[in-house]
């Protein structure tokens, strides 16, 4: 059995009452929807920023009525102080886990507007690990970012060797790291990052100018438009399937003590060109009877884009067990039918 399937059984076995900040969104969803399904107590936490209603009705129709009844949903914001501790003492329920998601992502929207993306991913997160050390959680798992790695020109990339950030969104996830590194010192608060690679899925919003590649080029090709890839296509990028993602937290959450207090790359280990993913997607599609038969626009490399990445997830294997379960073209063939479904309903 592997660790995971482990913690798993557990976890149903004895159940626990779980945080999860940024619950409206990508990631966050997805998580609501596996600790629900493992009948857990989930408060999750929200202020719509960039997630949506639509995510958490979703999530309702993928669990029982009765495990729908464990979440409670606080709509709230992590820059308000009062908003983190109200979500740590609602309905006397003691949290057990926090797995913090809520920030504002995208490299390009943090050049855009620095103090907005400063605002929530440092003060919003010093406020929730604030409130987390106050209410005497046990853990506190957040969102790193393979950001972190900056100009580091090593790969594939290893936990300890981190280069100078080069994007302001890059700063704030590093200030992650070292805020949290520091609550765990003078606080005694166990803290784990979770430095995400590129994690795609089902929800992952396609609209906006900030979308990620996978569900803006998904949505294009369901809807025949013209496509742009950044640069020549050869930029490369560990895509993780979000349901890797979602292992890994709650892995980390109920790690043993060497487990905890560390920071873990989150990835499948690969690295996959644009190029390479953009025919990964036409493929998928065609399996779906959606055929998509433009060519690729080759445009300017983006600012603050690092040329490739590829993560080294030995440490976490090691330490907490963690092992994908979804290649990239699985992730890929299993997250479409929602996406064609998702596309398809915005169009009525
Ligand atoms: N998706 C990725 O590939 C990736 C990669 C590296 C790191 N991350 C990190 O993972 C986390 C989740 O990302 P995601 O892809 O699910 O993005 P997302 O935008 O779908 O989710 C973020 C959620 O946080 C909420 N939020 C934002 N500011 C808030 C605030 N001030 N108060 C309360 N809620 C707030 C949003 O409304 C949204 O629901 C983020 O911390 C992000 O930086 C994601």
């Amino acid at each position: 059995m592997s660790k995971y399937d482990e913690v798993k059984k557990q976890l149903i076995q004895t159940p626990k009452t779980w945080l999860v900040t940024g619950v409206a969104g990508f990631i966050g969803s997805n998580l609501l929807e596996t600790l629900l399904l493992l009948n857990q107590k989930v408060i999750g936490l929200d202020n719509f920023a960039t997630g949506h209603q639509h995510n958490l009705d979703e999530v309702k129709t993928a669990v029982s009525l009765q495990q729908w009844d464990n979440f409670t949903f606080i709509k709230g914001d992590i820059r308000n102080f009062e908003d983190c501790e109200k979500a740590l003492s609602t309905e006397n329920l003691t949290v057990d886990y926090i797995l913090h998601q809520a920030a504002l992502g995208s490299v390009p929207r943090s050049i855009a507007d620095p103090i907005l993306t400063n605002s929530a991913n440092i003060t919003g997160f010093v406020n929730m690990l604030t409130a987390a050390k106050n209410a005497k959680v046990s853990t506190f798992v957040y969102a790193a970012s393979s950001s972190t790695y900056g100009d580091h020109p090593a790969l594939p990339k290893v936990e300890e060797n981190i280069g100078k950030p080069l994007s302001p969104y890059a700063v704030t996830k590093y200030v992650n790291e070292l805020y949290a590194d520091v609550f765990n010192k003078t606080y005694g608060l166990n803290t784990t990052g979770l430095r995400y690679f590129n994690v795609f899925g089902k929800r992952q919003d396609p609209d906006g100018a900030y979308a990620a590649v996978i569900p803006k080029w998904t949505a294009a090709m369901i809807e025949n438009q013209d496509l742009f890839i950044n640069g020549d296509g050869e930029t490369s990028r560990d895509f993780c399937f979000v349901e890797n993602a979602v292992q890994a937290n709650i892995l980390a959450a109920t790690a043993n003590e060497e487990g905890k207090n560390q920071v873990y790359n989150v990835a499948l280990g690969d690295r996959t060109t644009l190029n390479e993913l953009f025919s990964s997607l036409v493929s998928a599609l065609k399996s779906n009877e959606v055929n998509y038969a433009k060519q690729a626009i080759y445009q300017e490399f983006r600012a603050g884009d690092v040329r490739h990445s590829q993560a080294d997830i030995s440490k976490a294997k090691n330490l907490i067990g963690y092992q994908p379960e979804f290649r990239i073209q699985q992730g890929i063939n299993k997250a479409m039918p929602w996406y064609i479904d998702f596309i398809n309903k915005q169009k009525t």
